[in-house]
């Protein structure tokens, strides 16, 4: 075996966040209707395949957000996995500024207080099955109540806190 040298971790966030950065992810968008009011939250900690039996995803949640604790209570929430082409709207949909997230966005619905996004990549209808504590973050895990891929919507990829797409 040779020596591997590793860079130990001594508390450098800033290394930390480079190597977590440095990992490539989907991003997506939970979104609920709360009180009348669609309510999104940005995502890249999305992970698919949690559970098959019973179908489960998870996404971790920063304990600061504000738009977690209404969207937790929701029957519903919509996941939209965004499509290659919609980067723009994902910045959109994080800007500190709640009351412009979401304008001038067409949402979908199917009679639950799940909301999805025009030409994303794929749709989940879930419900929350369980919250579990870690650290900082709330790992969310929902559990896939409906489903809808569009096949020719490549989704978009954020890596190195950027976003980027696809490419063979
Ligand atoms: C590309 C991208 C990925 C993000 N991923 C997460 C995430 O996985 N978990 C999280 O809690 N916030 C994430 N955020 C931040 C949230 O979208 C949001 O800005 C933050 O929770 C503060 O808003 P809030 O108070 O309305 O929740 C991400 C933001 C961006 C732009």
């Amino acid at each position: 075996v040779l020596t591997a040298e590793l860079l130990r971790y001594d508390g450098d966030t800033l290394a930390l966040r480079r190597a977590f950065a440095q990992y490539p992810s989907g991003v997506v968008a939970l979104i609920a209707e709360v009180d009348g009011a669609p309510t999104p939250l940005v995502a890249s900690s999305f992970t698919v395949g949690v559970s098959a039996n019973p179908p489960l995803v998870s996404v971790a949640i920063q304990h600061s957000s504000t738009s977690w604790p209404a969207i937790r209570g929701a029957d519903r929430i919509g996941v939209s996995v965004f499509a290659h082409d919609q980067a723009g709207l994902a910045r959109q949909l994080s800007v500190p500024d709640r009351e412009r997230r979401l304008q001038g966005v067409d949402l979908q619905g199917s009679g639950s207080s799940a909301r999805y996004l025009d030409g994303a990549a794929m749709w989940f209808e879930t419900s929350l099955h369980d919250e579990v504590r870690a650290g900082d973050h709330t790992i969310a895990l929902l559990e896939v109540r409906a489903l809808r891929e569009f096949e020719a919507r490549l989704p978009l990829i954020f890596h190195n806190s950027t976003f980027t797409t696809l490419r063979d």
